[in-house]
């Protein structure tokens, strides 16, 4: 299923932060391994990344596609590898170019998109683990999720304005808890954006949504992260882009993990 939510672009923050990033690391090769309709995708392509992208949704992919054919003649969208995958059997579903890619990232909130069916969080180990495989020796993982340790104490997401989308939204995101046995296991966040009309002149509609999330706390997150690579790595974590320091004034909306693989 197409959501409003992935015709949107990227924030000039975003783009910025994500090139630096990728660039101090001097990554070339990247795999997106949730590309949606391929918005970080086409974003790195513009800049001459050489880029794999994969999703498990078809539907998704077709919007890519349709974008690589389109712009074939632009030479880094005519290498453009697109293929369909999932995160739970990566490793069988994309063939690893070598020691793997030199960054591979998983933005825009995509990871809590996985549910925890068993309750135990094997699904989650089992998909970071393959994610991290595809990491080279020296490369990136770049990773991120919502605040949801503010969403579950709260009851609702940060305020502010968003540094990830062009925001359309007219109604700040109302925000559905689900707990299962007292703990946190899903949230559902309502959206409501304004989508462009269809016709010149004619006056925009309104979009509502909704997604249910796993609400990923961040330290919960990190040791997991840790444990994909089996602690062969160096972790950083950024809080809307900036440096974060637990407890600081700023609540930010995203946390945003960077794991370079040591071993
Ligand atoms: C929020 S969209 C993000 C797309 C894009 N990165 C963006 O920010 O616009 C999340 C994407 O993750 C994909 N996804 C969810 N579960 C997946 C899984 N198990 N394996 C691969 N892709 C998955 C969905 O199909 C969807 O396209």
């Amino acid at each position: 299923q197409l959501y409003i939510g992935d015709t949107r672009g990227r924030t000039d923050e975003y783009r910025s932060w994500l090139l630096a990033l990728l660039r101090q690391h001097r990554c070339r090769s990247v795999l997106d391994v949730a590309c949606g309709t391929g918005v970080d995708s086409i974003m790195l392509l513009e800049e001459g990344f050489q880029v794999t992208s994969v999703d498990a949704s078809d539907k998704m992919l077709k919007y890519a596609l349709k974008e690589r054919w389109e712009r074939r003649k632009e030479e880094p969208f005519d290498r453009w590898v697109i293929e369909e995958a999932n995160w739970l059997t990566l490793e069988k579903d994309l063939e690893k170019p070598g020691d793997g890619f030199d960054a591979v990232i998983c933005l825009g909130n995509s990871f809590a998109h996985l549910p925890d069916f068993k309750g135990d969080q094997s699904d989650h180990k089992l998909a970071l683990r393959n994610i991290a495989s595809m990491v080279r020796p020296g490369g990136v993982l770049v990773i991120d999720h919502r605040n949801y340790d503010h969403i579950l104490a709260t009851g609702c997401a940060p305020a502010g304005k968003n540094i990830y989308y062009q925001s359309d939204l007219t109604k700040d995101i109302t925000t559905s808890v689900l707990l299962v046995n007292n703990k946190a296991h899903m949230v559902t966040l309502d959206y409501t954006v304004q989508v462009p009309p269809t016709e010149a002149g004619a006056d925009p509609e309104l979009s509502k949504f909704r997604l249910s999330y796993y609400p990923h706390r961040l330290e919960a997150f990190t040791a997991l992260l840790k444990g994909a690579f089996q602690g062969k790595c160096q972790h950083t974590v950024l809080g809307d882009f900036q440096p974060y320091t637990p407890g600081q004034a700023h609540v930010p909306c995203y946390f945003i993990h960077v794991v370079k693989k040591t071993g």
